[in-house]
């Protein structure tokens, strides 16, 4: 830690991406606690906070996700040799993939697709390498990953037979995030279990070995998942920091939202109910929520909270958002006298993801401790 850290909030320049510790920890527990119970190894996903002071309390294991070659080589230069690239490979990349493998990190890449397969084994003969790869199966998401069943999963084993081996089979069951109930994250779930299991049992018995990686999840599947036989990980990525989203599906409450915008009032509008604030599309994104709880079933681009206590201010929502404006309105009269041009609020954002992208860096607070920390992300691809 620096020795100019900022001691207060005050000090901090806004909009800046607050992350509440205390919090986050015990996220990370609860989900420890969630692998244990369904006896799965834990490989989370970095995507959302992309940082490697998150990943050592997150991964202690050294076993981790990424969505980003960038996110893939800056972890490797902070020593985690075990990571999934969980984004269908392009081939063009495959040059930094095998500087990757070359320096003794197992990068596993993904791939929905024949051609490919028989592209990455070109490239590991041409390479000298064996690239180590995940087949993507799709359990009903309808985004990428073939059907376990489908002819195009043995194709691709017999396109990978060398320059490149089949690590396992994973899949992401992201249609959960359409569900709102526990019993609908269990169906999707299930669809995960199945549809993983059933790929690599057609796998083993077309000469793949015993002991394949078979990974599936999404957060709200794996905090509702009923069973996981067969299964060997879960990859969730959201659960460390939760955003108002994963609470709108039910897959956190209000006290688990870890990360939140800071920004400060910069105008009043009392003639238009409105204040104005510094964190507007960029900072926040223009995710806009969806249906919401009640209790913050307006659309909006952010719930506004108080600065210090991160406690939701009933009814203020970010409602419009311009490049470096948001518009802050509530259902009930606003009392103006109570935020001041120069007043720090914290807003909690629909999509922690693509909130955090626009940021370099976490401010991250801790009750019982006033030094701020500054923990770096990496951005880009
Ligand atoms: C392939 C893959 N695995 C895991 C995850 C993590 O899911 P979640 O963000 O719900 O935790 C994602 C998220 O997009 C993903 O794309």
């Amino acid at each position: 830690m620096s020795a100019g850290n900022p001691t207060s909030l005050a000090e901090v320049a806004t909009p800046a991406l607050l992350l509440d510790r205390d919090r986050l920890e015990a996220n990370i527990r609860r989900m420890e606690m969630r692998a244990t119970q369904l006896g799965v190894e834990l490989r989370p996903h970095l995507k959302t906070t992309k940082s490697v002071d998150v990943a050592r309390l997150a991964a202690p294991s050294g076993r981790i996700t990424v969505s980003t070659l960038r996110e893939a080589e800056y972890f490797a230069q902070h020593g985690f040799r075990d990571i999934f690239y969980a984004v269908a490979i392009n081939p063009q990349k495959l040059g930094r993939v095998g500087a990757l493998l070359a320096q003794g990190v197992r990068l596993l890449i993904s791939l929905d697709d024949p051609a490919v397969a028989a592209q990455v084994a070109q490239a590991g003969r041409a390479l000298g390498l064996v690239f180590p790869v995940m087949i993507e199966i799709d359990s009903g998401e309808e985004r990428s990953g073939v059907d376990a069943a489908s002819p195009d999963l043995l194709a691709i084993v017999d396109a990978l037979r060398s320059g490149a081996q089949v690590a396992g089979v994973f899949t992401h069951g992201g249609h959960s995030y359409l569900g709102r109930s526990i019993e609908e994250h269990q169906a999707v779930a299930e669809q995960e279990r199945v549809a993983v299991t059933t790929a690599a049992a057609r796998l083993r018995a077309h000469g793949c070995g015993n002991d394949l990686i078979v990974s599936l999840g999404s957060t709200p599947t794996v905090n509702h998942a009923r069973n996981l036989t067969g299964v060997t990980e879960a990859r969730p990525g959201v659960y460390m920091v939760y955003d108002l989203f994963q609470w709108d599906v039910g897959a956190c409450g209000p006290d688990d939202l870890a990360l939140s915008v800071l920004t400060s009032v910069i105008g009043q509008h009392p003639s238009r109910s409105q204040l104005v604030i510094d964190a507007g599309a960029i900072a926040l994104s223009k995710d806009l929520g969806t249906h919401g709880p009640e209790d913050h079933a307006v659309p909006a681009y952010g719930l506004i909270a108080d600065a210090q206590t991160g406690q939701l201010i009933a009814d203020l929502h970010v409602h419009t958002v311009y490049q470096e404006h948001g518009i802050v309105r509530s259902q009930r009269p606003i009392d103006f006298s109570a935020f001041p041009v120069g007043r720090q609020l914290r807003v909690y954002m629909n999509h922690a993801c693509l909130t955090a992208a626009a940021f370099d860096q976490f401010h991250v607070v801790q009750a019982d401790n006033p030094e701020i920390a500054l923990w770096d992300r990496v951005n880009g691809w």
